[in-house]
């Protein structure tokens, strides 16, 4: 059965008590967190205040994806504020391997997340270090945009260089997933679905998780 992570992006920010008592209700797996900060990407979206309040009411883990420049800044902070799970992006990161030992240290999960045109391969040297490779099936600074087909193949690529060098990380797929597109994710090997307008735009987003959990 596949992680199901829906994105408190798309949630009612005016609710997100409520918002987030929902997902602990339903049968999603980990609570994502979009974190952007107006210079990698060209969005902000909220910061570790927020997350701390998510983190409160939470029954379930935060997976945050950091889509900021020199995350090593923040990791500390975002660990505290309740993060399990942190990703970065290989392009905001000329030091990976040391961001990787940052979060690592933490005792929490470490992810690293790929831009649509960054090819897979750049990652065969820290796939071993890691926990989580998050796929962005969209570009990383909105929600609610259309998915990239080209991710399918990017799947099957990065689970050969997974399976190639003994590695446990499991494979996330953020942006534009839905139910049409996520049976054909996960057979090609995607583990874990982030989903945030599909789930959060539904007229029943418990029923909606229910469905993705289901496939
Ligand atoms: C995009 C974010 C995604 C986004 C997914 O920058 O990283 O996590 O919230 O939202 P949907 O599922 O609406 O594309
Ligand atoms: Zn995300």
């Amino acid at each position: 059965m596949p992680i199901i992570a829906p994105s408190i992006l798309a949630a009612d920010f005016a609710n997100l008590k409520q918002e987030v008592k929902m997902l602990n209700q339903s049968e999603a797996d980990w609570i994502h967190v979009d974190i952007m900060d107006g210079v990698f990407v060209p969005n902000i979206s909220f910061g570790i205040p927020v997350t701390e309040a998510i983190n409160k009411h939470a029954t379930k883990p935060l997976d945050v994806h950091l889509m900021i420049v020199q995350p090593e800044k923040y990791v500390d902070a975002f660990f505290k504020a309740g993060a399990k799970v942190i990703s970065v992006h290989i392009e905001a990161c000329p030091h990976l391997h040391r961001n990787i030992q940052q979060i690592k240290a933490l005792g929490i999960q470490a992810g690293v997340a790929v831009n649509p045109h960054t090819p897979v391969s750049l990652l065969g040297d820290i796939i071993a270090d890691i926990d989580l490779v998050c796929l962005m099936s969209v570009n990383p600074g909105f929600g609610g945009q259309k998915f990239i087909e080209n991710t399918y193949s990017k799947v099957k690529e990065i689970k050969a260089l997974i399976e190639a060098k003994s590695s446990k990380a499991l494979i996330e797929i953020d942006g534009g997933v839905n139910t049409h597109n996520a049976p054909l994710l996960l057979k090609a090997g995607a583990d874990v679905l982030v989903a945030g307008n599909f789930v959060f735009s539904s007229a029943n987003p418990i029923d909606t998780i229910q469905r993705l959990k289901a496939l």
